[in-house]
């Protein structure tokens, strides 16, 4: 079975770190998997550091097309994908999440025929302001073969009209779901002890044995909006009172904070000495700092499940989210950008830490379990199926 895999933001080349690494585990002799990266990030930081790190394979194709506005950087990729899918002629794109590489690679696929695989389908916000919603609903019905990691994501899916027991050979008109456990689980369970082992952050930066605030913030809704953005730092200040913060911090954010915080907000920010403000870690580095939190504070969809898996309480930066357990379950809070809203969920964890952390993502071999759905799909000849223009 060949499968070409696409990457492009950094959560997708962590994840596929879990595919990959499966592949050559158990498949070798039976999967071939060409690596599409297709650019859109590229900071070493935010790209290569994961490949070294994390012994992914080189990607077989860099598309380079960067940053740009979503029309003209979906466009750039569903070319170079596409172009690329013709030449290889795979059994399957594999394609994760909800980024504009995902969409372009679902746009660039289901028109020739290519069928697609889905890896974190069905996964909702119900708000389609995001990006993201979008960009995962297109994927999600363009697909053949549905990986869904959580339980709501098979009951999204069933909602919207996804048949559950239906027979093969599989299609884009008679798509597959599969209720799995989640390829990121995979990741922090085979990392956490190598991470213990490989990285000195903690030590580096003095944190051991005390008490610190993981904080990301990277989504555009708080980005790019000052006054959103000064909500989240000023309540990042207030509780930097009692503890100190760490915040690595995206490229987006770095960008924006200069141009969208006051000056003064900006200023108390920057001479905070309990505010740590540091470029992207790797990935090592992220989960030896979520094991070590005391708290974590997010708006990105991977942190909050990391501090899940890591039995850390959350405050969501977002006023709603795809991963609707951690909130039911009571280890994370919608706090969304307000101030008070998240200083209220701060003192709630301080006198009430979670210690149930019930097991819904998995145990920690999903790509397995994918891989061996992949292979069974292949050998029904979905391919078959493949039209090429
Ligand atoms: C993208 C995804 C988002 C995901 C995030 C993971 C979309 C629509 N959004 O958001 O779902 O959560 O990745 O991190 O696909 N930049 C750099 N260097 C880089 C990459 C980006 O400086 O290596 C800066 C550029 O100014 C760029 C901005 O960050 O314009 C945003 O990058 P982009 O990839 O468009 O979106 P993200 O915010 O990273
Ligand atoms: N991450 C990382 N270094 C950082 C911040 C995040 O390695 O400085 C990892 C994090 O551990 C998680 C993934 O990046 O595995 C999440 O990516 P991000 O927050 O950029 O995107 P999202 O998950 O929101 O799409």
């Amino acid at each position: 079975m060949k499968i070409v895999t696409v990457i492009g933001a950094r959560p997708q080349i962590i994840k596929a770190a879990a595919l990959s690494r499966a592949i050559k585990s158990h498949y070798a002799n039976e999967i071939q998997e060409i690596i599409v990266h297709t650019g859109q990030h590229y900071d070493e930081n935010m790209s290569q550091v994961f490949f070294d790190e994390l012994q992914i394979p080189r990607p077989d194709h860099n598309l380079h097309v960067g940053s740009a506005s979503h029309g003209v950087q979906t466009a750039r990729m569903t070319e170079g994908i596409e172009a690329l899918l013709l030449k290889e002629r795979p059994d399957f794109i594999v394609l994760y999440g909800d980024t504009n590489s995902t969409l372009a690679g679902a746009v660039a696929a289901a028109k020739i025929h290519v069928p697609i695989v889905h890896i974190e389908a069905g996964l909702r916000s119900f708000n389609k302001s995001m990006p993201e919603e979008i960009n995962r609903i297109v994927c999600d019905h363009c697909s053949t073969l549905l990986f869904t990691p959580t339980k709501a994501g098979l009951e999204n899916l069933k909602r919207e009209g996804f048949p559950i027991d239906n027979a093969d050979p599989y299609t884009i008109d008679n798509p597959k779901v599969y209720h799995c456990g989640d390829i990121m689980y995979d990741n922090s369970l085979h990392f956490a002890d190598i991470a213990e082992e490989k990285t000195d952050i903690i030590q580096r930066m003095e944190l051991a044995n005390k008490p610190f605030i993981l904080a990301t913030i990277h989504r555009d809704s708080n980005t790019d909006h000052p006054e959103r953005l000064s909500a989240v730092f000023s309540a990042l200040m207030r509780l930097s009172m009692e503890c100190q913060v760490v915040l690595p911090l995206h490229p987006r954010t770095s960008k924006l904070l200069k141009t969208n915080l006051k000056e003064d907000l900006q200023a108390q920010i920057f001479n905070s000495q309990s505010i740590h403000l540091i470029p992207p870690v790797s990935f090592l580095e992220m989960i030896a700092l979520e094991r070590h939190a005391q708290l974590v504070m997010t708006d990105s969809g991977g942190v909050q499940k990391e501090a899940y898996f890591f039995k850390k309480p959350c405050i969501i930066l977002r006023p709603e989210t795809e991963w609707v357990e951690i909130v039911q379950t009571g280890n994370a809070i919608l706090a969304d950008a307000d101030e008070s809203r998240i200083t209220q969920a701060w003192q709630h964890f301080k006198g009430n830490p979670p210690t149930t952390f019930p097991e819904i993502f998995g145990d920690g071999h999903a790509a397995e379990f994918m891989l061996e759905k992949m292979l069974k799909g292949a050998k029904k000849s979905i391919r078959g199926e493949i039209f090429f223009a």
